[in-house]
């Protein structure tokens, strides 16, 4: 038996290879496969999950990390009865990210505290684990850092960088509504992205209302024609789950909720 003598330069091979998950628990993984009683193309296809395993894991933390979410939400954790008006099909089917890799858009529109943002975050992490790159930004923060950018004459390294990620999620956009300048320079960046880049945008204006959003009516067209396009819109109605979950525990009564709402 050879193979088993020069275990330092199998080390060293499986270093320069970068099968560092084999390497690291070499042992553990051969006299598991011996204890299966695995043949030579068992053991290679054994030692081959363990590595893409370990790979897969180091991708997906690297791209959680680098989508910088605010929160973490899953789909496992949304309660799809609580919300009726949300397709629980859809929702699933948007989960496999085909329509991140066709670059298509994704409109979450509704009222506060019905999900957006958890769904959008939920999707976000699915696009991750198909191994789509994924940025998470909000509609305000987004613009001021175009703006930021155009002042300083770097516009265009900006919109670049924005375009690069497989999948750009802007949350709340129009609850502030843009200058005129905001408008464009939110329309250079969906310009840029149409049909190379999917965006995923949450609102809690209808999309008729996107015109007062933008300021100018020109361009929220522009902007609407292109997210359009190739779109799946998700209109979620209902009252928010922040406010049914502090009714449930009586925090608020329902009779001030509607109160303050109207
Ligand atoms: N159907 C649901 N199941 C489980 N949790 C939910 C559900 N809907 C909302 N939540 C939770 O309620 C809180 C509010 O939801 P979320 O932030 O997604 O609302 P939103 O629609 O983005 O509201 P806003 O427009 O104010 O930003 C979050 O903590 C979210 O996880
Ligand atoms: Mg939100």
């Amino acid at each position: 038996m050879t193979a088993n003598l020069d275990v330092t330069g199998l080390e060293a091979m499986l270093t320069r290879l970068k099968l560092t998950a084999i390497r690291d628990q070499l042992d553990a993984l051969l006299d598991e496969a011996a204890r299966r009683d695995l043949n030579l193309r068992e053991a290679l296809t054994f030692l081959c999950e363990a590595e893409i395993a370990r790979k897969d894991a180091r991708r997906i933390r690297m791209g959680l990390s680098m989508a910088k979410f605010p929160a973490v939400r899953s789909l496992d954790g949304f309660d799809f009865e609580a919300q009726p008006s949300v397709d629980a099909k859809q929702v699933r089917e948007l989960a496999t990210s085909r329509w991140v890799a066709n670059g298509d858009t994704v409109l979450l529109l509704g009222p506060p505290g019905v999900g957006k943002t958890h769904l959008a975050i939920a999707l976000g992490r699915e696009a991750i684990h198909r191994g789509h790159s994924v940025v998470f930004t909000h509609a305000t923060h987004l613009v001021a850092t175009l703006a930021k950018a155009h002042a300083a004459g770097v516009l265009e390294d900006k919109i670049r960088q924005l375009a690069k990620p497989r999948l750009l999620v802007v949350d709340e956009l129009g609850y502030l509504p843009f200058e005129a300048e905001a408008s464009h320079l939110f329309f250079q960046l969906v310009a840029r992205r149409y049909e190379r880049g999917a965006m995923l945008l949450t609102s809690n204006r209808s999309v008729g209302e996107w015109g007062h959003v933008f300021g100018d009516p020109v361009v929220a067209t522009a902007i609407l024609d292109r997210l359009l396009h190739h779109s799946h819109v998700l209109t979620i109605r209902g009252e928010s789950y922040r406010l049914k979950a502090k009714r449930r525990s009586g925090l608020v009564e329902t009779t001030r909720v509607l109160n303050a709402t109207t």
